[in-house]
Parts: structure tokens; sequence; C-alpha cells
């Protein structure tokens, strides 16, 4: 038996690709953002069509950034980080290939057939069957390239971030399943198979695992793999962030019925959730303290490097996000935080906080990386980034907390004979600063996206496809 040196290659094609779309549906989603926004603020915005009304385009906007922008960026990262961490390349070009052209196929369909009033009416599951069907085939073909990777690995572990992406994976393929059966009467529309309080328990139980396994344990896989790297440090834990997985994945199933307080649905099972999600503080913690102190020893480069300041400005938002939700789902807070924007800021607070940024500075990272360039053309640039996407992000949560508190009381409050204090109007006039302030936060967010692309555009420019081959290369020690 001999030991061999065998040259070989990543497959690096699928992860500029998705990377790039990544930024592209990221402007094109927090550009709707900033639209909605903005109607909120000036209803004219409208345009009195059914196709530019709001109701048409929130949906659009959710679907854009979290399945086209949070979506593209778990692919691009995910093929990286399984290849890189397994030593070895996917497991099928072609697959792979097919599960961007699928993936870029469902957006398009979405944002054609979402402006045209299809849609289920289960939020963030809106999609007609036909373009569902398509997204679940897609799914099984990422599950295989991503699992098939795993299987042909050339090393003894399974690193631990692979772990989070594969949980990732399966429980996604589950919950959409499960909550789109439905019966087809035509082409575009459907009726779900449950019913009542079943049906709703079902759609929440499937939306509240889309925030915990689609923008929650795919970008923990993320946050496991870059912020080491971008640090130069281990993780701080590796017994931890096993005990951070399995009680994640184990909690978080049962938390949905928070969303479904003061509702039909029996008391027990409100309870259940709200207990559940008091409980999920500590793995959610424990993931956020695991990322943080790898910075040990590390914390000088926060001075210098912007790439690490939106990895940890990132986690700061995630421990945030994830202490406000647990406290939102006590039932006596949620009676006053349902319904209002408090919802919404807790919403962006985890979406621009945690997932936008933990994306942001991981496409920092990888960009350079896969197209054969030392770094992304200005680290200026990404500076600048960095604070238009901190302040966007505080101006647009601090923004709905105030409106937020302020709806939930004015819509309480009553008189001595008690009769309302407030009509709804006048609890929609006093948010009118509030969703100024918001537009203004997103499009500083937005800005911060335009310089990125300018960024992406230039590093990309300034490379060959022969140095992004080169990148590409790597050597396998084997014993043969
Ligand atoms: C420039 C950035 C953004 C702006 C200005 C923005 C704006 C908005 C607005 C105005 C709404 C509707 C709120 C309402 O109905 O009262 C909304 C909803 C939503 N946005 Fe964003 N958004 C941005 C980025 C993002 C990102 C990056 C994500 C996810 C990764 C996201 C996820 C969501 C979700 C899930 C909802 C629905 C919330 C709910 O139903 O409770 N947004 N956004
Ligand atoms: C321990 C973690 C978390 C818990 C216990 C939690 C809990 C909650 C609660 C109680 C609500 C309000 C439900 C309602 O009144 O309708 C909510 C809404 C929401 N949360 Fe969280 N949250 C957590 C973390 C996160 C994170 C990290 C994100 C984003 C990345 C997120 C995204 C959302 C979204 C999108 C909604 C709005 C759903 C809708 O009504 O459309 N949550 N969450």
């Amino acid at each position: 038996m001999s030991t061999v040196n065998e040259q070989t290659a990543y497959n690096y094609k699928v992860v500029r690709q998705f990377a790039i779309m990544t930024v592209v549906w990221g402007i094109v989603g927090m550009g709707m953002g900033v639209l909605i926004a903005a109607q909120l603020v000036w209803p004219e915005l409208n345009f009195d069509l059914p196709w530019t009304s709001f109701g048409r385009l929130r949906p659009l906007h959710t679907n854009a950034v979290i399945f086209a922008f949070g979506g593209c960026a778990l692919f691009a990262t995910s093929y990286y980080v399984v290849q890189r961490t397994s030593q070895t390349r996917l497991f099928s070009d072609g697959l792979a290939n097919f599960t961007f052209w699928g993936w870029q196929a469902v957006i398009v369909l979405a944002a054609i057939s979402l402006p045209l009033g299809y849609t289920t009416t289960k939020e963030y599951a809106e999609l007609e069957w036909p373009i569902a069907i398509l997204l679940a085939i897609v799914w099984v073909c990422y599950a295989i390239v991503f699992f098939g990777t795993i299987v042909k690995r050339k090393t003894k572990h399974i690193y631990v971030g692979n772990w989070f992406y594969g949980a990732f994976i399966i429980v996604t393929a589950m919950l959409h399943i499960v909550n789109h059966v439905s019966v087809p009467v035509s082409w575009f529309k459907s009726y779900s198979m449950y019913a009542g309080a079943t049906d709703a328990m079902v759609q929440w139980w499937y939306g509240h695992n889309a925030v915990g396994f689609f923008l929650t344990t795919g970008f923990l896989g993320m946050m496991y793999y870059f912020v080491p790297k971008q640090a130069e440090r281990p993780i701080y834990s590796y017994r931890l962030s096993i005990v951070h997985f399995w009680a994640l994945i184990t909690l978080y199933i049962w938390a949905g019925p928070h969303h479904l307080h003061y509702t039909a649905l029996p008391d027990w099972a409100q309870s259940l959730g709200m207990a559940m999600s008091l409980i999920l503080l500590a793995p959610s913690w424990g993931g956020m303290i695991n990322g943080m102190m790898t910075l040990s020893g590390a914390w000088h480069k926060l001075r210098t490097d912007p790439i690490l300041r939106f990895l940890v400005v990132s986690l700061a938002f995630y421990g945030m996000s994830t202490f406000e939700g647990p406290m939102m789902a006590i039932k006596t807070v949620n009676a006053l935080s349902h319904y209002t924007d408090w919802t919404i800021g807790h919403v962006h607070a985890g979406a621009l906080g945690w997932v936008a940024m933990i994306s942001i500075g991981s496409l920092y990272h990888l960009i350079p990386r896969v197209f054969g360039r030392e770094q992304m053309h200005s680290v200026g640039l990404i500076n600048a980034h960095f604070w238009l996407a901190t302040i966007g992000t505080v101006l647009y949560i601090a923004s709905m907390w105030v409106n937020g508190i302020m709806q939930g009381l004015m819509w309480r409050a009553v008189d001595s004979n008690g009769s309302l204090t407030y009509s709804f109007v006048e609890a929609l006039s006093a948010s009118h600063y509030g969703y100024v302030v918001r537009a203004v936060g997103g499009a500083f967010f937005l800005t911060g996206m335009l310089l990125m692309a300018y960024n992406t555009w230039r590093t990309v420019r300034a490379s060959s496809p022969e140095a992004a081959e080169a990148a590409a290369r790597f050597t396998v020690e084997g014993a043969h």
C-alpha cells in the first residue's frame, strides 16, 4: 500500500452561480421590502392596480428574501462547506446544476404568479401546486447532492456545520411536503387537505419550523464554518456544538402553537407551545455563545476586519431575537404583541440582523475564494456596507418596537365606561412616523446591498476563468 497525492478539483461553478444570485435576489427582495414599506407611508404607491397592491407584493417580498436570497445563500455556502470539509467534489455535477436552474425557475415562477394573485393563502407556502411540486423535486435533488457528498467524504468525521445543513435539508423537505398536501381543482388553484383548526396547526407547525430550520438551522451551519475560518480560531467548544445541535432540533419542532395563542386551537396545545418556546432560549443562546466565544483571543481583529464584524453582529442579533421570541411566546405578552408591528420588528431583527448579516459576512469570505482572488475588491466598501446594514437594522426594529407597543396599548385602552378609548384609525395615524423611520432603515440596508453588488462585480471582473479553476484545485492525500 502506498500513499499518493491525488490532484482533483471542487465544483466551485455552482457555488459561484448561487453566490452571485444571492446578491441579485437580495437586491430584488429588499427592494420589494422598501417598496411595500413605502406603500405603508404613501398609499398612492399602490398605483390602484391589483398587481402592484400591498397585498400581492408582500408575499412576493417574503418569498424573494426567504427563498430566493436566503435560499441561494444556503445553497452556495452548503455546497462550498460540504466539499471543503469532506475534501471531495460534489456527488454529482449534473444534479447540482439542476438544483441551480430548478431553484431559479421556482423563483421566477413565484415572481410571476404571486403578483397575478395565484396563492394558496398559506403564509410562506403561497406557491400553487405545480410550482410546489417543482420545488419538492429540486429539494430532493439537493438532498441527494448534499448527502451523496457526505457519503463519499475523504475525512473521518462529519464536520458539525454539515450536521446543521443536513437537518435543515431534511426538515425543510418534511415541512414542505406535509403542509402542501392539497386537492388541486385547476392548474392554478388547490385546497388544503386539512380543515379548520387542524389546518391552522399544520400551517404554523410549518411556519415556525420554516423559521427554525430554514432561517435558523441552515444559517447556524454557516456560522460553524465561517466564524472560525474568518477569526482563524477553532470553534470554542466542539462538545457544546453537539449539545446545541441535538437540543435545537429536538425542541424547535414543538413551538409552533405560539403563533396561535387565543385561537380555536386547544388550550393545552397553546400552553405546550409557550413552554417549549421558553425552553428554546437555552439551545439558541448556547449556539450563540459558542459562536461568540470562538473569537476568544481574536477580538482585536474586529478593529480591522469588517467581515468578522458582520459575523459577530449577526450573532448579537441572533441572541437578541431568540430572547425576544420566547418572551413574545408568553401568552400574556402575546396578548399585547400579536397583530402589532412588534411582531414585524421581531421578524426583521432575525431576518436582517441575523439571516442577512451572517449571509453577507459569509459571502464576503467566500466570493474571492471561489473566484481565485486574494480578497474582495474594496475592504472600505465592506466597512461602509457594515455600517449601513447595522444602522438600517436598528432603525427598522426600534421603530417597530415603538409602533407595536403603542398599537397594543391603544387597542386595549378603555375609558371609565368600558368603551374603547381610541379608534383603529387613531392608532394607525399614530404609527405613521414609525413607518417613515422603518422605510428609511430599509433604504439604508438596501443601499448596503448595492455597494455589495458593485464590490462583487469588481472582484469578479478582476478574476479570470483560469484563476477561478486554479482556486478549485486541491490535493487529497490518500492510501492506495
Ligand atoms: C430592506 C430590507 C427590508 C425591508 C424594508 C422590509 C420590509 C418589510 C415590510 C414593510 C413588511 C410588511 C410588514 C407588514 O405587513 O406590516 C415585511 C414583512 C416581512 N419581511 Fe421584510 N423587509 C426587509 C428585509 C427582509 C429580509 C432580509 C427578510 C428575510 C430574510 C424579511 C422577511 C420578512 C418576513 C418573514 C415578513 C412577514 C412578517 C410577518 O408576517 O409577520 N424581510 N418586510
Ligand atoms: C427561540 C427563538 C424564537 C422564538 C421562541 C420565537 C417566537 C416567536 C413568536 C412568539 C412570534 C409571534 C407569533 C404571533 O404573535 O403571531 C414570532 C413571530 C415570528 N418570528 Fe420568531 N421566535 C424566535 C426566533 C426567531 C428568529 C431567529 C427568526 C428569524 C430568523 C424569527 C422569525 C419570526 C417570523 C418570520 C415571525 C412571524 C410569523 C408570522 O406571523 O408571519 N423568529 N416568533
